[in-house]
């Protein structure tokens, strides 16, 4: 690695599920991701990058060339991005690409982009061939915090989000820092949701010390180590999903019937801060939350100048949130905050999900 610089701040998260892999968090990292793709792919001779157009310049670049470095012949299928892609159509042009380049199951997909990119090409690369490896570059705060990390991938159908998919953990995440340099401030103040989510879940004291967008963006790496660590001890815990994982989708129930209802103008981030107050709101009002604690949450979210509400009634909400993956029959499992740092599993009827809803939507 001639002429390159190395800076010791790296920071590594291991998660001991599926085969085991680190989360590897370090700014500049992306210019070494061939190194660490030939370290945990040590039979590979591809590496199929797939990559959202809006990530292609410039970070497609360094990845490659790194991958070039480390002796893998690099292929690369550009994405469409947004939500409105996420769909069986593109999984099928990922699975064409493959095929038509010859990945075998010793070669490895390297998703890079956000959550959208990793959720299909992860989906792709758990099928193609009955599966094979692939890596998460993930180039959003949102993807690096949640969706990289712990393995579920999947694509919409018309019907809802994230339908059809698989639970298939990756070979290694690499997340670099200097990549969030060059979002939007929309896209990174929507990753901020998703962090905020955990402080809510699980920690009082990380949740106080994010008081504005700048606290998150002057020690990013620490704050994307805190909440993968949280992350991986959920799935290490719940890799599928049966109990304390879905603790993870705190505000997501009205947060997906959001995006559906605004045909995915909402992005992801933006949807899940309204679900989440209008979860602590109806938390309060149900007397499940200390009244104090649910305006906290939406101050919170107010100073990182993300949505604390919604357009949407509580019958069109609760009517899109019914073909949600997580209504099974009759019940549906809410998570319901008790207090800053602590949420509850809920198991409510369907029948009363509008109630929920409605209850939450103001004060
Ligand atoms: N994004 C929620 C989960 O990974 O379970």
């Amino acid at each position: 690695m001639a002429g390159k610089k190395r800076k010791k701040t790296l920071r590594t998260v291991h998660v001991n599920a599926g085969a085991g892999y680190d989360i590897l968090i370090e700014p500049g990292i992306l210019s070494y991701a061939g190194e660490h793709a030939a370290r945990v792919c040590p039979k590979a001779s591809k590496a199929a990058v797939v990559c959202d157009r809006n990530v292609f310049f410039p970070h497609a670049e360094p990845v490659e060339g790194d991958l070039w470095d480390a002796g893998l012949s690099c292929v690369q299928l550009l994405l469409e991005p947004g939500e409105e892609h996420k769909n069986i159509e593109t999984y099928s042009e990922i699975l064409a690409f493959l095929a038509e380049k010859r990945l075998t199951r010793d070669d490895v997909v390297v998703a890079l982009g956000g959550g959208v990119t990793g959720d299909m090409a992860g989906f792709a690369a758990a099928t193609y061939l009955r599966g094979i490896p692939y890596i998460q570059i993930p180039t959003t705060l949102l993807a690096m915090v949640d969706s990289s990390v712990g393995g579920k991938t999947a694509i919409d159908l018309p019907a809802g989000k994230n339908l059809a998919g698989a639970f298939c953990q990756p070979a290694l995440v690499l997340c670099d820092p200097y990549v969030l340099k060059t979002l939007p401030e929309r896209t990174f103040l929507d990753g901020c949701a998703e962090v905020l989510k955990y402080g809510a879940l699980y920690s009082r004291e990380f949740f106080d010390s994010l008081t504005d967008p700048e606290s998150v963006k002057k020690d990013v790496a620490r704050v994307i180590e805190t909440c993968v660590t949280m992350k991986r001890d959920v799935v290490e815990q719940d890799e599928f999903d049966r109990g304390e994982r879905k603790k993870l989708n705190l505000g997501h129930t009205a947060g997906h019937a959001i995006e559906r209802c605004s045909a995915y103008r909402v992005t992801h981030g933006s949807a899940v801060a309204a679900g989440m107050a209008i979860m602590a709101r109806a938390a309060a009002k149900k007397g499940y939350m200390p009244e104090e604690e649910a305006r906290a949450l939406e101050e919170k979210l107010k100073a990182f100048r993300l949505p604390a509400d919604t357009e949407f009634t509580a019958a069109e909400l609760a009517k899109a949130a019914m073909s949600d993956k997580k209504a099974s029959q009759r019940t549906i499992d809410l998570i319901v905050p008790r207090r800053i740092g602590s949420c509850e599993i809920v198991r409510i009827d369907i029948a009363d999900l509008q109630d929920w809803i409605e209850t939450g939507l103001t004060w």
